[in-house]
């Protein structure tokens, strides 16, 4: 259906008794699930944002912008994650302001503004309901909403701010979007800025030590011709004397006069990377379904089934248990595919008698879990893939005993590279430790959250509450210096882990881990043993 065609302008026009029930006073759903993230958790997060924020400070977080999947249909809307979580509100079209500070407003004052997508009963009809203003103030708890048609208006005196903190600027966006970046922009008197010598600034403020010069130099190379790098006083001043010492003095003043956008990288970076016990009810739902669907799927795999059924397996059990969507596009690789590591096509007609990687994880209400299984889809690992499997499996528990409070987040990757450089000597199959990143060319653990890649801190050490993944991988493709043997060989286990105090917690536990229990679930019955659809004709 095309949201612009005739009909459509004609039943806008005409036909308004249809439209009652999407009218301005009746915006109501039915039997939605009772578990989503409360107004209170979300003003929580807003609250101890302001405890961080620098006196007289705004922060201020925009919607991410609708993307186009064909011509007039839309990709499914996926908020901003930093909005979602200072907010809980889901729509496009809306920018959010909280003051560090009480702002006077005649005979009340505010510490926080929202302008939101107004509501229009005409194209709810078509593409979903909107809170709007009413809606956002009494299902998200927010006193001060307003159509973001009125931001242009309303009257904030950016300039008065001392630090105004805000994230990348989604500058390509269109609509009402578009309208509310250039309001901001004019009122605040942003300049168009250099996105990468903002990062990299921020890459020096946050990872500079006295002993990485050569490797800080040798990241920012490709860029140093460019016309901000030439300008920035910074830069050139680290150019023209690249030592320690001089890494050190920019580094400080960098820190010394942070700019808005990594002052919410730092806050929410902080924020974000340790989970408070309601997001925990989340995230660990999320990682329980998506194990739940991997073991299924283990069960129902047969060598003559496709890559891309075992992707629908994976996405029926994740709806089945109410997850919304996938935190990232499934991967399922057979044989040689599992050898690549973000493989997303799953086009194989067949899986055969290979190994399977399934790399799939569900987004349960906007917390993505983050789950690895490799299994034979015959039911029986050759000497050589169980040889391979076993080393993960090894490098995975040995980073399980690290996943605690107090452990330098650093260690779980020294630990990785050690058992996997080790025993893949054993095998033969490199000769020497350096040889590692080879066989095995990615990290072993990143943060989980709203994001897969999920913001926190990688720098320093575990905390508590903190949620990871672990996921050693070696990935063997044709071709490879070894024997050929090895070849066409990938396997990656990935956990997600809770840290605590003393241990981690395994969350992804109901998915099946040790090799015997892989080969006994492929044997095992499944659901999915029974659906059988007509042939194509
Ligand atoms: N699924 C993406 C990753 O493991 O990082
Ligand atoms: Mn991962
Ligand atoms: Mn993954």
């Amino acid at each position: 259906m095309n949201l612009f065609n005739k009909s459509f302008l004609v039943a806008a026009l005409v036909c308004c008794a249809s439209m009652q029930v999407f009218s301005q006073e009746d915006n109501s759903a039915k039997n939605l699930p009772t578990d989503y993230l409360t107004p209170a958790f979300h003003a929580g997060r807003r609250q101890a944002l302001r405890d961080m924020m620098p006196a007289n400070s705004v922060t201020v977080i925009f919607a991410y912008p609708e993307r186009v999947f064909s011509k007039d249909v839309n990709y499914v809307y996926h908020p901003n994650p930093d909005m979602y979580y200072f907010s809980g509100y889901k729509e496009p079209d809306a920018v959010l302001l909280i003051f560090k500070d009480m702002q006077a407003d005649g005979d009340s004052s505010y510490n926080e503004l929202f302008f939101v997508r107004h509501r229009d009963p005409q194209r709810e009809q078509w593409t979903g309901r909107r809170l709007g203003v009413t809606g956002v103030k009494k299902q998200l708890g927010f006193k001060r909403v307003y159509n973001s048609e009125e931001f242009s208006k309303f009257p904030i005196d950016f300039k008065k701010f001392k630090t105004i903190i805000y994230d990348d600027l989604p500058d390509d966006a269109s609509g009402d979007l578009k309208d509310l970046v250039s309001t901001f922009k004019t009122k605040a008197e942003i300049q168009n800025v250099d996105k990468g010598l903002l990062s990299d600034l921020s890459v020096i403020s946050r990872y500079a030590t006295p002993k990485n010069i050569d490797r800080i130099i040798t990241y920012i190379k490709p860029r140093l011709d460019g016309e901000a790098y030439k300008k920035s006083e910074l830069i050139q001043e680290l150019v023209n004397k690249p030592d320690s010492a001089t890494l050190m003095d920019v580094k400080a003043k960098i820190n010394a006069n942070p700019s808005g956008l990594s002052l919410f990288e730092k806050f929410t970076v902080e924020l974000r990377g340790v989970k408070t016990p309601e997001e925990l009810v989340l995230l660990k739902k999320s990682v329980e379904i998506s194990s739940i669907a991997h073991a299924e799927a283990m069960r129902a795999v047969t060598p003559k089934m496709s890559e891309r059924e075992l992707e629908g397996i994976m996405r029926y059990v994740h709806n089945k248990y109410g997850a919304e969507d996938e935190g990232y596009p499934p991967i399922v690789g057979a044989g040689g595919n599992g050898c690549i590591l973000h493989y997303e096509e799953n086009t194989a007609t067949k899986v055969e008698n290979q190994l399977v990687l399934m790399d799939v994880g569900a987004e349960y209400h906007g917390y993505s879990a983050d789950v690895t299984r490799t299994f034979p889809a015959n039911g029986k690992f050759t000497d050589e893939q169980k040889a391979i499997y076993q080393i993960i499996y090894d490098a995975q528990e040995e980073v399980f005993k690290l996943c605690k409070d107090g452990v330098k987040y650093g260690d779980l990757e020294t630990k990785t590279r050690e058992v996997l450089s080790s025993r893949l000597i054993q095998l033969g199959i490199i000769k020497d430790a350096k040889e590692v990143g080879t066989y095995y060319p990615h990290g072993v653990s990143h943060h989980l959250g709203l994001d897969v890649h999920d913001k926190g801190e990688y720098g320093g050490n575990l905390k508590a509450g903190m949620v990871i993944t672990v996921e050693p991988g070696i990935y063997i493709p044709a071709g490879s210096p070894c024997d050929k043997k090895w070849w066409n060989i990938g396997v990656r286990i990935e956990d997600d882990v809770l840290i605590g105090q003393t241990e981690g917690t395994l969350l992804s536990k109901d998915a099946p881990r040790k090799w015997q229990d892989v080969e006994k679930t492929v044997a095992d019955k499944s659901i999915f043993d029974l659906a059988h659809l007509p042939e194509l004709k």
